[in-house]
């Protein structure tokens, strides 16, 4: 936890919701004002391969969950004929953007689709033309009809302006962009999920390798990547390599956004440089609400392990929330003061999982309908400590040796409450859920 976090002190100006505010945001003439659409046109002068290696060097790293380099991913994609490499490679490549935010907890794709679409067309043109795609999608949640509309309608007023479709800005570059609606499975977000459903077959995940680098949509070379990694890429082309290193830390640079939500005064999204710490956000947040004191919380939603007061200064990147035991996920900081009971809430994370399991393979199809079974038991104060063992090893049966990160996902809030609160869990045993159910006002019910 020794990371420096440059731009933490004072707050840097936000970014990428920076003008989120202002009457009619979303709107291109809004974005224009703002130096909208400057970094395609510099963009467009540069080559493919130098608008590749800017993204690498900036450091950016993928805001999905995973965190994977978001330059080095573009790099993947092969150029050249693989069995002729002075001719370029003779298959389409495609650019799909993963807008099927569904971790719980996580709002920050939807709001910046919502106040500021262009942003992401904006970066979604400038990555299509780094990987050579001429045609690109936006898979965004089903749910969210309100964003759908605003995004189709951005996407239209760029092709009125020549920023899609045939020769962008003269430049000579065709690209095609489709804003695609899924149907409102959580495993859609699933990368390779989400290219099933996009192909029109059932969402499910693929065996990876290949990744979709190598054999993506339609079995193409394909780039997955998130809502608010695309966002970035704009400011970094307006702005310079060292502007972007100048926040963050150095192996997380950059700022991001962090979306707070449950006991807290003020939940919203917070845009901060990466290494900042939930003690600096709850300030912000004006703190945890009124009379109460943190009891525990999600670094990046229910999909990664539970923290509790004591990891109040873990730097919040993927280096420092790792040391602190979790993971930096999709940066969904869900707080939970002392009227939650522990066990209750990972039951209610507990059926989401199982709910949104698509059924492929067994441990987690069977073990997160028999964890509910067994937690619901714990819960309802019917249980012996022996289901503690039980849980433990269902738990075991899933995490690594499911087929896709949904089932690591599933374990992570019960491996962790039983690390931090297994005295709570114990207390169930002897008459009941010892918390008033009204009190929390989460998973009350
Ligand atoms: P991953 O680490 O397996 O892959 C990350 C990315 O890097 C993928 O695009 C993958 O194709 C690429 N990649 C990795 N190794 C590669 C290689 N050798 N060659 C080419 N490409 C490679 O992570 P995964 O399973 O894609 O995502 C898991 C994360 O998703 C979790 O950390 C979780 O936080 C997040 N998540 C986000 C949700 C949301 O609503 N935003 C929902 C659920 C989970
Ligand atoms: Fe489907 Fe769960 Fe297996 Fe992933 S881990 S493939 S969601 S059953």
């Amino acid at each position: 936890m020794t990371a420096v976090v440059k731009g933490a002190e004072p707050a840097e100006p936000p970014v990428l919701s920076r003008h989120w505010g202002e009457p009619e945001s979303w709107t291109l003439h809004s974005y224009e004002t703002h130096n909208g659409y400057a970094a395609l046109r510099n963009a467009l002068q540069q080559s493919p391969d130098d608008i590749i290696e800017m993204v690498k060097a900036s450091g950016l790293r993928g805001r999905g969950g995973a965190g994977f380099p978001v330059g080095v991913k573009w790099s993947f994609i092969p150029q050249t004929d693989p069995a002729d490499p002075d001719a370029p490679d003779p298959r389409p490549h495609y650019l799909v953007v993963n807008a099927d935010e569904s971790e719980p907890g996580t709002c920050k794709d939807i709001p910046l689709m919502f106040a500021s679409p262009h942003s992401l067309i904006e970066g979604a043109i400038i990555a299509a033309y780094a990987i050579r795609a001429a045609h690109a999608f936006i898979y965004v949640r089903g749910e969210v009809a309100s964003v759908l509309r605003r995004l189709r309608t951005a996407v239209e007023e760029a092709y009125t302006a020549g920023y899609l479709g045939y020769d962008i800005l003269g430049s000579g570059f065709d690209l095609e962009l489709v804003v695609h609606a899924g149907a409102g499975a959580y495993i859609c977000g699933e990368e390779t999920a989400l290219l099933d459903s996009l192909e029109g077959r059932r969402g499910q995940p693929r065996l990876r390798p290949p990744f979709p680098a190598v054999a993506g949509l339609y079995a193409s070379p394909t780039v997955v990547n998130n809502v608010e990694s695309i966002a970035s890429v704009p400011p970094i082309i307006r702005n310079g390599v060292d502007w972007f290193r100048s926040m963050g830390t150095e192996k997380s640079p950059g700022f991001t956004l962090y979306s707070l939500s449950g006991h807290v005064a003020r939940p919203g999204q917070y845009e901060a440089p990466l290494g900042v710490t939930l003690r600096e956000l709850l300030d912000r947040a004006g703190g945890v609400r009124a009379g109460h004191r943190l009891k525990f919380w999600t670094p990046g939603g229910s999909s990664t392990p539970i923290l509790t007061g004591d990891h109040l200064d873990a730097p919040l990147d993927y280096e420092g929330v790792g040391d602190a035991g979790s993971m930096l996920g999709t940066k969904a900081l869900q707080i939970f003061d002392e009227t939650t009971c522990v066990v209750r809430a990972v039951l209610r994370w507990t059926e989401f999982y199982a709910h949104e399991s698509c059924g492929k393979c067994t441990p987690c199809r069977e073990g997160t309908y028999w964890l509910v079974q067994l937690l619901a038991r714990v819960e309802a104060g019917q249980g012996t400590e022996a289901d503690l063992d039980i849980i433990t090893d269902v738990t075991n049966s899933i995490v690594g040796k499911s087929f896709c990160a949904l089932g690591d996902g599933a374990g992570s809030p019960i491996v962790s409450s039983l690390k931090y609160f297994r005295d709570e869990y114990l207390a169930h045993f002897d008459g009941g859920c010892p918390f008033d159910p009204h009190a929390s006002t989460l998973f009350s019910d």
